[in-house]
This record gives C-alpha cells, structure tokens and sequence, in this order.
C-alpha cells in the first residue's frame, strides 16, 4: 500500500523472454531497470535494438557478455541502489573479464562522462535520447574505446521500434506516447534527464497497439511524463506547437482526441493512462472516459503539497482551490473515478502549516492510493540552486509516517465502498500468496484476488466483492464479463 518507492526490479520478472530468444544470436544481454514506468518500456526497446544486433537476454548476470542498467535520478536514494548495483557488476566483472558494463537512463543523463572516471567499471553511457546509436557504441566499446552518448533529442520518441516485452504477463503493456517534460516543478530532475516535450504520432502508436491486441494483450496503457500535454501536430516540440502552419494546428490530435481513437478502434481493450498533471488535465479527457466503457475510471493525479505557499515554491501552475475544483468537476462527470496521488513532505521551506494544509486536501479527496515521498534535493533543479533543503529529517519522516497513515486510512475507506459489488476485473496473474487464486484488477485499478475455479489469465471475470483490505479486494467470479 504504502508504496515509498517506485523500484521495479525487472530480475524478478520476465520469465517469457525465453521463448523470444533467437537461435542465430550468439551474444548475451543482461538487462535491469529501475525508476519509473518510462524506464522498464525504455528497457524494452533496448532490447529491440539490441536483438538485432545478436544479442539474447538472460537472468543470469554471470554469463552476460553486455550488462546494462536502466537507471533512475529521481531520488538520492534511486542513484544510491544503482551504485550498490554497479558494485555487484564489478565482482562478476573481475572474474569475467570480456564483460561490458553500460549505464543507460537518467543517471547517465545527468552524471555523463563523469561515470566514467568515478566508476570505473563503466564502458558505455548512454541517455534516454540515444538508444538507437547503441550499436555504434559497442562497437567503440568492443575496439577498446568508452564510449559515450548523452545528447537530448528534439524529435526522438523511438516510435518505429516494437518493443520486446521484457516483463510482459502476456495480458497488460504499456505504450509510450510522450517523451521529456516541459514543465520545469522545481523539485524535479526529469525536464533535465528526459529533455523536452514532444508526443508520437498517433498512427504509430495505434499501429503499436494492434500488435499487442493480436498478441492478444487485453489492457494498454498509454505513458508519458505528462500524457495530458500529448500533441501530434506532425512532429516537433509542444513548445513550438504555435509556430506550426494553420493547417498543422487545425488538425492536431490532443490527448483526448487521441484516447477516442483508441477506444474507438480497439473496443474489447482496456485503456489506461499515466500520469496525468493537474494543470494540463483537460475535462475533454474525462468526457471520453464517460464516453468509452473500456477507459478505465481512474486518474493517477499527483498534487505533491495541499499547501498554496508549497505549490507556488514547487511551480506547479495551479492552487490548492483549482485543484479541487477539478476533483469536483471529474466527479460530476465520472462519479466512480478513483484517484491516486503523489506528494513529497518536506519540501523546502514547508512548514507545519504547510503540512496540515496537505493532510486536509488528502482528508477531501480521499484517494484510494498514493506514493508519498519525503523531498530529496537534486543538483541543478531550481531547488537544488536556488532554495533551502531546510525541514530536518526527522521531522520528513514524520511528516510522511502521517501522510502515509492516512493514506492508508483512505484505502480502507475507499476499499470499503466496493463490499457487495460485483465488478469487472480482468485477470492479470497469479495471486502471489495463494496459487489458488487470480488476481486482477478493477476499473478503479484495486487489486482484486478471487478463487481460479475455471477462469483462464487475460479473461475478463464478473467478481462479487466481499472483503477487503486498504489496498486488496476479495471475492468470488459471478460469471465472464460481456467483454471476453
Ligand atoms: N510526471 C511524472 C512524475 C515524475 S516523478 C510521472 O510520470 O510520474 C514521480 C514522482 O516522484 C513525482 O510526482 C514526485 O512526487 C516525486 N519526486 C520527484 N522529484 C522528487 C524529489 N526531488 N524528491 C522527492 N520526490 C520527488
Ligand atoms: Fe517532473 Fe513536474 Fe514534469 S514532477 S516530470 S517536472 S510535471
């Protein structure tokens, strides 16, 4: 429930990639991701790139010729588990000489040639903008040269790769629609890792979509730093969407648009989108929620403070007050929409006062999930420059114990409202502590976990709701959803 941090560990997933192994490769990749959703699909496309240049991947760090490393700046504490990593890298590596060590990500993007020199270990660094000239750079690599590529693209989005689904159930994936972040908050490194805002053409990624419904994936999320911000005008940065001909404007696809076109075409899949920021969320995009049954009624909705004063320092573009406004009006459309938030507690300058204005905007949405973070300052953000990282730790990690507690009384309560249901919930796995058991999830996004009977993964089950936990429901399949 509590979930503090967003690592995703891809050693202990991805049992499939077996079956993709190409006979004719000869070389060996060992790949691990950490940080965000973006990261584990980046990693994905990697793999792509990399299989055609002979390489199969393998869990086993031993016996790899190429290890990378999808890394993650977000946090002191996501850079500190990386370097522990690279740790473990440089064991095998004396003992496995021909191994070569890479660091891909937001890592490489914002220490670049550093790594280098402070690792030594490193042969290969390469940002999240610069994937496709891995080839050439184990090349260097393999003529004895480092090599290095950290170079921010305007246009890059890897649109013409399909990934290869590393850590896929062969049911749910996600699709990358937007690259990079405009929006500058002051506490956050991804406008400086990631680069600039630029969307991906909605036939690609249509076409992307195709290829997972006849592999017969069943849910897709559609994700972006900030997906609400899409905007296909032909090419090019969101920020120079102004200067493009009328006709380029007069036909731009916005993300509401873009989520009608996927509803629309692929009736039978479950549509997913994240994250969405409060400032760019349009009220169109919960109008084609209401509109299509198979858009999921859940918003991820990061608000980071309740404070006006927090908000402002964070230059996150709206108040306190438009933010509930925006709760309300997403209501009045959706009533079911369940929302989840981010928050960081101990933002510079936050006060007790600041903090209580927090757990009060909490207490009026009441979301049914949150990842909550105390601040963690970063190098070069604005923050990072220009503010005092100046709320002790101890009083951080009260601050969060707080927000954590009643985030996880909110669960309960919202867990709560779904006894007696019956709601639709697609198969997605495995409960992991009963193997008697499937769990899925709802519209809402709860897990739900309900005896197998004869169900099969990827269907979509009917399941009466019949007890709970602040982020778990239980219950029983009633009978096949009319969507199977
Ligand atoms: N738009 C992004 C948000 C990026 S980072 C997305 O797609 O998820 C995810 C979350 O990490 C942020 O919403 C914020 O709550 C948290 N975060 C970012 N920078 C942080 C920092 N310096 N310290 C603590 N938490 C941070
Ligand atoms: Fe970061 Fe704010 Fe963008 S949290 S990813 S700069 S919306």
């Amino acid at each position: 429930m509590n979930q503090v941090e967003k690592i995703i560990d891809e050693k202990i997933q991805g049992k499939a990639l077996i079956t993709q192994d190409k006979k004719e490769n000869t070389k060996k990749l060992f790949i691990e991701s950490y940080g965000c959703q973006m990261n584990m699909n980046d990693s994905e496309i990697v793999a792509s790139i990399l299989d055609k240049e002979g390489y199969n991947t393998t869990q086993i760090l031993e016996e790899a010729d190429l290890v990378l490393v999808n890394t993650c700046s977000i946090r002191e504490k996501a850079e500190t588990t990386v370097r522990n990593r690279l740790k473990k890298y440089n064991a095998v590596k004396k003992v496995n000489k021909n191994m070569k060590v890479g660091v891909l990500g937001c890592m490489a993007e914002r220490l670049k040639e550093k790594f280098l020199e402070e690792e030594k270990i490193v042969d290969l660094v390469v940002g999240p903008d610069a994937y496709k000239d891995l080839p050439n750079l184990l090349e260097e690599v393999s003529e004895g040269r480092d090599a290095v590529n950290v170079i921010l693209s305007k246009e890059e989005t890897y649109g013409d790769i399909a990934p290869v689904r590393l850590n896929s159930n062969g049911v749910s994936a996600f699709v990358s629609i937007t690259r990079g972040c405009d929006n500058m908050c002051t506490f956050c490194v991804v406008p400086f890792t990631r680069g600039r805002e630029r969307s991906r053409d909605p036939k690609s990624i249509l076409e992307e979509i195709q290829q997972m419904v006849d592999k017969n994936f069943k849910e897709i999320t559609l994700l972006g730093q900030n997906v609400d911000s899409f905007l296909w005008y032909g090419g090019g940065l969101k920020k120079d969407f102004k200067k493009a001909s009328e006709m380029a404007q007069a036909t731009a696809v916005d993300f509401a648009q873009l989520l009608d076109m996927c509803a629309t075409q692929f009736p039978k899949t479950r549509f997913r989108f994240s994250t969405s920021n409060p400032q760019d969320m349009s009220l169109d995009v919960i109008h084609q929620i209401a509109k299509h049954k198979n858009i999921c009624k859940y918003v991820h909705l990061p608000v980071q403070s309740g404070s006006n004063s927090i908000l402002k320092a964070m230059n996150r573009q709206h108040t306190r007050e438009e933010y509930k406004t925006l709760i309300d009006n997403i209501l009045e459309i959706v009533p079911e929409m369940a929302f989840s938030q981010d928050m960081i507690v101990g933002f510079c300058g936050e006060t007790e006062q600041d903090h209580q204005d927090t757990l009060e905007l909490m207490e009026y949405v009441k979301y049914d999930y949150g990842f909550m973070f105390a601040y963690s300052e970063r190098p070069g953000t604005l923050a990072g420059k220009k503010m005092e990282d100046d709320v002790p730790n101890e009083v951080k990690k009260r601050r969060l114990q707080e927000v954590i507690d009643l985030q996880r009384k909110h669960g309960l309560y919202r867990t709560q409202q779904h006894l007696g249901k019956i709601e639709e919930v697609l198969i997605e796995g495995t409960s992991k502590k009963n193997p008697n058991e499937w769990k899925g999830r709802n519209t809402q996004n709860i897990v739900v976990v309900f005896p197998k009977e004869h169900y099969k993964l990827g269907d979509f089950v009917n399941v009466k709701i019949n007890d709970c936990t602040s982020g778990t429901l239980k219950g029983v399949a009633v009978e096949y959803s009319d969507n199977n």
